[in-house]
């Protein structure tokens, strides 16, 4: 699949107004996308779990008019800032939804997850906003299966945020070209595409929201900082290898290798955070004083706990769901101490 294959052959029909809803849910990378180029395409492959409770709901509500405009509300409240971007956003999608600026658009979006989280809303967000555009898309006479609705719709969410175009699909979805696995594409996420062993299918996310603010240096920003960065190079090669690596414990169930893999991917996105120039740290000190924890309390409980982290201070605790007891008494006497107001997100896997 290319670009064009995106564009519709066909025009599309008259409609006076209607209402397009939807929900996607957030996600959390295991094998990160760090760096892009041209236009949102990612400098290497990554593959995410997608989760079940954060998520974003959206529902947009659209009229024929010659005055294209779009209003944004969150939580019922307007966005002034958001409504002039997702307008910029809405035109760049032109080429592929050719009706886009032949009406007015109010939307409406709510999160399951406080705002001030510093969970990132924007990969559940562009998710559940290009969702709702191949709804609408589809009452406007656009002939799509079910397989290009869903591979459009990542196509369309990829422009506006890169890891958004994972959250499509539930389960585990991979974003970026790699020779061993067969359907992959820099311009689209696709689910992952081999069997996946059962102990992977019941993983938990508890978050730990060590930071609830807003953070120093944005995602664009810091992908802008991987051009000309020393380690890009060698960095790009080898999350394309970890992808690779990933895949096959993901089908032959190896927990402590997933764990392995997990860890030093989330070490190696702030190890590049950290060598950039200029150089950031967006770890807080109880960041590293929970990662220490975890690593004590595996070795001395034979567990498999495993932390992973995006670009920002809050940590992602993976774990199967049968060492739920014993674990989720660990996070609550040792780790809950280390978050900001005692906040944790309960998260897992969605299939
Ligand atoms: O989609 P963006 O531009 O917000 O970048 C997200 C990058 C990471 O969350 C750090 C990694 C990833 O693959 O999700």
């Amino acid at each position: 699949m290319n670009e064009e294959n995106f564009i519709p052959t066909h025009s599309h029909k008259e409609v006076a107004n209607g209402e397009v809803k939807a929900r996607c849910s957030s996600n959390i990378a295991l094998v990160k996308y760090w760096g892009k180029y041209d236009f949102q395409l990612p400098a290497n492959p990554s593959i995410s779990y997608t989760l079940t409770n954060s998520f974003t709901e959206t529902s947009i509500t659209f009229k024929k008019s010659n005055d294209f405009s779009v209003e944004l509300y969150l939580d019922n409240q307007f966005q002034e800032k958001f409504s002039s971007k997702i307008y910029t956003y809405f035109l760049s999608l032109k080429r592929f939804l050719p009706f886009i600026d032949s009406y007015s658009y109010s939307i409406y979006t709510k999160n399951s997850f406080p705002h001030s989280s510093g969970i990132a809303s924007s990969a559940s967000g562009f998710g559940a906003l290009a969702k709702c555009l191949m709804e609408m898309s589809e009452m406007l006479g656009e002939i799509t299966t079910e397989e290009f609705k869903l591979m459009k719709a990542s196509f369309l969410a990829r422009m506006g945020s890169g890891s958004a175009c994972r959250s499509i699909y539930s389960g585990l979805a991979i974003w970026g070209k790699n020779s061993d696995i067969p359907s992959s594409s820099d311009l689209y996420a696709v689910s992952f595409p081999f069997e996946i062993a059962p102990i992977f299918k019941e993983m938990q996310d508890t978050i730990l929201l060590v930071d609830e603010g807003q953070k120093q240096v944005s995602s664009t920003v810091g992908h802008s900082l991987m051009n000309g960065h020393p380690y890009a190079d060698l960095r790009f090669k080898e999350a394309s290898k970890n992808l690779s690596d990933m895949s096959q414990v993901l089908q032959s169930g190896d927990l402590e290798q997933f764990g392995k893999i997990v860890e030093h991917e989330a070490l190696s996105l702030h190890a590049m955070m950290m060598t950039s120039s200029p150089a950031y740290i967006l770890f807080k000190p109880n960041t590293l004083a929970i990662l220490d924890k975890i690593w004590k309390f595996r070795r001395e409980s034979n567990t498999h706990l495993y932390f992973t982290l995006d670009a920002g201070a809050n940590v992602h605790l993976l774990y199967p769901e049968k060492e739920k007891g014993l674990i989720f008494s660990f996070i609550k006497n040792d780790l809950l101490k280390y978050t900001e107001n005692g906040n944790l997100i309960l998260d897992k896997v969605i299939f």
